[in-house]
């Protein structure tokens, strides 16, 4: 890791273990992109040709490619900072001021030639991923400053013969889809308008040239660390260009920078491999380890969420009973979920009333919460801060809480309305009564929920409205952090709807998040392989439920819903009054085997196989343990049991299968592959565990 700066070429170099990241300063003070991907020197990148458009014209500026693209000049593309001034005027000219590098932090501070703002580019290496944000000061001392767009970093990758994006997509219950597809030539934008993350598309992305594949390719890769709105615009000219450009907020929102007030923006981070999409993974994978989660040392306790057994028939001897169920299974953390506040006993009414239902918990939660800490497990509580029902003596008291407009309906989704946290009395309140209920009742852990999208996302009075799409998901943040430093043993699972709030940014602060409402395990290996593609098993929250499916009505074998729910953080969220002896016999043998592969599953490196016909599988690598999941979902008659070739594995070593007890060549485990007996019939999935031995 290091910063190299070239004094006459006016050139940084930022390097990694395996990639290299230039820039310069042009005769204009623009900073201009050079180079990302393999390793290069400092000397090597002065060489580097300075990028211009071959198709320069009186249409066409031949400038380069800026790092940060401002409105302004002749830049017909997608902008990264658009500025109105107090006089009317738009655009900026820079003028270079100095920069700064220290702790693997380059700061470069730029000024408008005209007008007195101020904007620092900053980068920051953390082992082979580039942290980029924006910081804008407006230096005038009376006049404010207008942002049409500020975002966090414009990105180019060098040029190729054609381009391919990856991205996720879908929708509640359908979450993390990748797709895969040839970029454009065109502006392709990717967004939430909804003021979360969204379930519709996630602020990552990986570029490639068309051939890569999942273990050998380059693979340029971003990820934003933003949980509301956000914008990523990705352009392919059709001269060999392709760059992005992202931030916070979507289009149409405009920001007001008072004189003197400052702007900083999130992280928007990079990565460059040459190892294909699973290199890319693992890289993201690490880096969120690394440099992201809270507490990434800890190991993620197998939890028991009561939503799919009771939805909102919440009772005290209820819970009692699923809790000794839970323990018995081996469950070492309990979450009650929905319906134990207020008059929640159903989607209509109570959100925003935080104390114990009185009907329901006769004595409070007190009782509840030191009968599962008698069995063992630690406890967790579903909240949802964000959100209020209009029946709700909150919203009777405090009717101007939420978001909403003058002259407007308020939308209600799911019978709630959002309340405007980006209000200093309404955070302060939503602090109180989590920080209260977290003291009193000894909870460890919370389901932090957020159930709609922002609509007539008005503050009525303020000066600047806008800004509480910013506000809003800054106040989130800062109300964990402050329950987290309070109470240090507090985790904090991430949900909105499922998988609506994933993201680097909630990530900082939370230890899961829950990717869908939906697990059928069929839906849910789609699911994970999309997530995976940014996030590790570390932060999946997965639970094994019951059959039929609530989601899609599918009935598969309780082993089936294990083994994918073993390929991250299992959890266990069924009727467990209703399973049968067997049932329960073979769940606590299940939960057994995950404990005995949950550290390799959890803080090892995972790779993504697939094999013939519906085959997918992942292997875990920590060390010399290697632990593989596989699903089968159907077999096509004629069809027997596949084998599956691992990526993982060194040709000349030997592994041992820790069960079956046979050893295999490393050669032939990459070449003929792993054999997985498995079950005949549709959904077949095994689990093996493998010591490389020699
Ligand atoms: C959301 C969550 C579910 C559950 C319900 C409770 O839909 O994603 O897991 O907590 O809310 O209302």
């Amino acid at each position: 890791m290091s910063i190299s700066f070239d004094p006459d070429n006016r050139l940084w170099l930022l390097c990694g273990a395996t990639t290299a990241y230039a820039l310069r300063l042009d005769q204009d003070d623009t900073v201009r992109h050079v180079h990302w991907g393999a390793p290069i020197s400092l000397d090597q990148a002065a060489l580097l040709p300075t990028r211009v458009s071959p198709a320069a014209s009186s249409f066409e500026a031949d400038a380069g490619v800026d790092e940060l693209t401002a409105d302004g000049g002749a830049r017909f593309g997608p902008a990264g900072l658009q500025v109105r001034w107090a006089d009317g005027g738009r655009g900026v000219e820079w003028r270079y001021l100095r920069h700064e590098a220290d702790d693997g932090h380059l700061r470069i501070e730029l000024a408008d030639r005209y007008y007195p703002l101020r904007l620092t580019l900053h980068y920051r290496m953390r082992g082979d991923v580039l942290e980029r944000w924006t910081s804008v000061h407006n230096l005038d001392e009376r006049d404010p400053v207008t942002l049409l767009r500020c975002d966090s970093a414009g990105w180019a990758v060098p040029e190729r013969p054609d381009y391919r994006v990856s991205h996720l997509v879908g929708g509640w219950n359908s979450e993390f889809q990748l797709r895969r597809t040839a970029v454009p030539v065109a502006e392709t934008v990717f967004t939430s308008r909804r003021g979360l993350t969204s379930h519709h598309a996630n602020p990552w992305l990986a570029i490639d040239d068309g051939t890569a594949v999942e273990e050998h390719g380059e693979v340029w890769s971003t990820a934003l660390a933003w949980s509301g709105s956000w914008r990523v615009t990705l352009h392919r000219d059709p001269v060999g260009r392709t760059t992005w450009t992202g931030g916070f907020g979507h289009e149409g929102l405009v920001w007001t920078l008072a004189p003197g007030e400052r702007l900083e923006t999130p992280i928007f981070a990079g990565l460059y491999t040459a190892g294909g999409f699973g290199a890319a993974s693992r890289a993201w994978h690490d880096y969120v380890r690394r440099h992201v989660l809270p507490d990434p040392d800890e190991t993620r306790p197998v939890l028991y969420n009561s939503w799919e057994a009771t939805g909102f028939d919440v009772t005290e001897e209820g819970q009692r009973d699923l809790a000794r169920r839970a323990a018995d299974l081996g469950a070492e953390l309990f979450v009650m979920d929905d319906g134990w506040f207020g008059a929640r006993s159903g989607e209509h009414a109570g959100l925003g009333d935080w104390t114990p239902n009185q009907d329901r918990f006769r004595y409070g939660l007190t009782p509840l919460a030191a009968e599962v800490h008698r069995l063992g497990m630690a406890f967790g509580l579903w909240v949802e801060p964000e959100m209020v029902n209009p029946d709700s003596d909150l919203y009777r008291a405090h009717p101007d809480w939420v978001l909403h407009m003058a002259h407007r309906r308020r939308t209600e989704m799911r019978h709630q309305l959002v309340l405007n946290l980006a209000r200093p009395d309404v955070a302060e309140w939503t602090h109180g009564w989590l920080d209260a209920l977290v003291g009193e009742h000894g909870v460890d852990f919370l389901k932090w929920d957020a159930n709609r999208a922002f609509t007539e996302a008005g503050w009525p009075g303020a000066d600047d409205p806008d800004r509480l799409w910013i506000g809003h998901t800054r106040a989130v943040y800062r109300i964990m952090d402050r329950l987290r430093a309070d109470h240090p043993g507090l985790r904090i699972e991430a949900c909105a709807g499922g998988g609506g709030r994933a993201d680097l940014g909630i990530l900082t602060r939370t230890d899961q998040v829950w990717p869908s409402d939906n697990t059928d395990p069929v839906d849910r290996i789609g699911i994970q392989h999309g997530f995976s593609q940014l996030y590790p098993a570390r932060v999946s929250g997965a639970w094994v439920t019951d059959c039929p499916n609530v989601t899609t009505a599918r009935t598969t074998p309780l082993r089936f819903r294990f083994h994918v729910a073993m390929a991250g953080v299992l959890g266990l969220g069924g009727d467990l009054g209703a399973w049968s002896e067997r049932d329960r016999k073979e769940g606590a043998e299940l939960v057994a085997a995950y404990k005995l592969i949950r550290p390799v599953v959890q803080h090892g490196q995972a790779y993504r196989l697939g094999g013939s016909g519906t085959l997918t599988a992942v292997q875990y690598v920590l060390d010399d343990e290697h632990v593989v999941l596989a699903w089968c979902p159907t077999r096509r008659f004629g069809h027997g049991s596949p084998a599956l070739r691992l990526t993982a594995v060194q040709p000349d070593a030997v592994y041992r299968d820790l069960d079956g007890g046979a050893t295999y060549p490393g050669a032939l485990l990459r070449e003929s592959g792993l054999p997985l007996d498995l079950p005949a019939g549709d959904y077949a999935s095994a689990l093996v565990r493998l010591r490389r031995v020699a």
